[in-house]
């Protein structure tokens, strides 16, 4: 089968896409004929060895597709069921072994490639908004690069929860985008001091919660943006790692909430892993939830769905087609 391997960290140059043998799925495991692979960041952090793994490294955390084999033991999904998945390292190929109690059943109404597209965001977007710092109506979020793909859908969760979001984004298009999925006030943060808007837009309030996944270039004025006792969820670094802090400057700053939640802290069991997707696949089924594709690749075509993601260009999901 074909695969995308990095054998040593670096560029784009490290994506290797190379012929490897068909895997046989042992107990409790399943093997799933990939149709739809999600890129995410964590796939560049994986090329470039800011996030290790053992050498050669299939990249990928997310796909869907079919279960074409089961191993012993396997009671929650059986041959031919259509099924996706997340946070599974090796999903850049035609084929991956996944734990079974991982997969997760696509209802009929969900096409096979917003499945793939809304496992890793979404499920962030909802355990961000639901355990991590819970909205609820009347809150006051504040979402950075709310134009991107776990942001369009961290908005429309923030929304059905009854908060009041006010978004960021880098360019007009982006903006147009938060809009699209809910945003009440859109902030160009590469044009305007984002810090100063939100004071403005709270009347000097502050705001419940900041949802950062942007790091570097905004965390410390994400901080100035909350009230006394407020949640800084700061869960990725696009722009790169934000500062070290003294743990001190919490107190000056109003008694502050700091947390840097991962996914797979929050899907560590299977009821709470169907828990989130099923209402995600329920939101997506009825309407309610959209999944804004953005570009899709061939699978030999990685390194360019990698440049799409590092050059800001992404304004939504990414998939690779195998
Ligand atoms: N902790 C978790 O559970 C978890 C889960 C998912 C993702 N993440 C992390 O969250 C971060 C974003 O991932 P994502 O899936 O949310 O991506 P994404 O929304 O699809 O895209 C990233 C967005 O970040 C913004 N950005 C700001 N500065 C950037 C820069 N220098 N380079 C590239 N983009 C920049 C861009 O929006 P603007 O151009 O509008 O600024 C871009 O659209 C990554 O660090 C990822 O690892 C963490």
């Amino acid at each position: 089968m074909k695969t995308v391997r990095v054998h040593e960290y670096g560029g784009l140059e490290a994506l290797r896409f190379e012929e490897v043998g068909i895997p046989e799925p042992g107990e409790g495991e399943a093997r799933v004929r990939i149709e739809a692979i999600g890129v995410n960041f964590i796939d560049i952090y994986h090329r470039i060895g800011r996030y290790k793994g053992s050498l050669p490294l299939t990249l990928g955390q997310e796909a869907a597709g079919v279960v074409d084999a089961v191993g012993p033991h396997v009671t929650d999904v059986k041959p031919g069921d259509r099924v996706a998945y997340a946070s599974v390292q090796g999903s850049y190929a035609e084929y991956a072994i996944v734990p079974a109690w991982r997969l997760i059943k696509i209802p009929s109404e969900v096409d096979v490639q917003p499945a793939a597209a809304v496992m890793l965001q979404g499920m962030t977007a909802h355990y961000l908004t639901h355990s991590t710092y819970p909205l609820k109506q009347g809150d006051t979020a504040l979402v950075h690069a709310a134009g991107g793909g776990t942001g369009q859908l961290i908005v429309q969760i923030a929304k059905m929860r009854g908060a009041r979001v006010i978004g960021t984004a880098s360019t007009g298009e982006k903006a147009a985008l938060a809009r699209e999925a809910g945003t009440d006030h859109v902030i160009l943060y590469t044009e305007t001091d984002f810090e100063a808007e939100v004071k403005s837009l709270t009347d000097n309030t502050g705001v419940d919660v900041v949802y950062d996944s942007v790091g570097k270039d905004t965390f410390e004025k994400s901080m100035n943006c909350l009230r006394p006792r407020g949640y800084l969820v700061l869960f990725g670094q696009s722009s790169g790692p934000a500062p070290q802090i003294d743990p001190q400057i919490l107190n000056p700053k109003g008694s502050l909430f700091l947390t840097r939640p991962t996914l797979g802290h929050y899907i560590a069991y299977r009821a709470e892993l169907l828990g989130r997707v099923n209402d995600l696949f329920d939101w997506m089924a009825t309407g309610k939830l959209k999944v804004r594709i953005d570009q899709t690749f061939p699978l030999a075509e990685a390194a360019e769905a990698h440049r799409h993601l590092e050059d800001r260009k992404s304004k939504g999901k990414i998939l690779l087609i195998p």
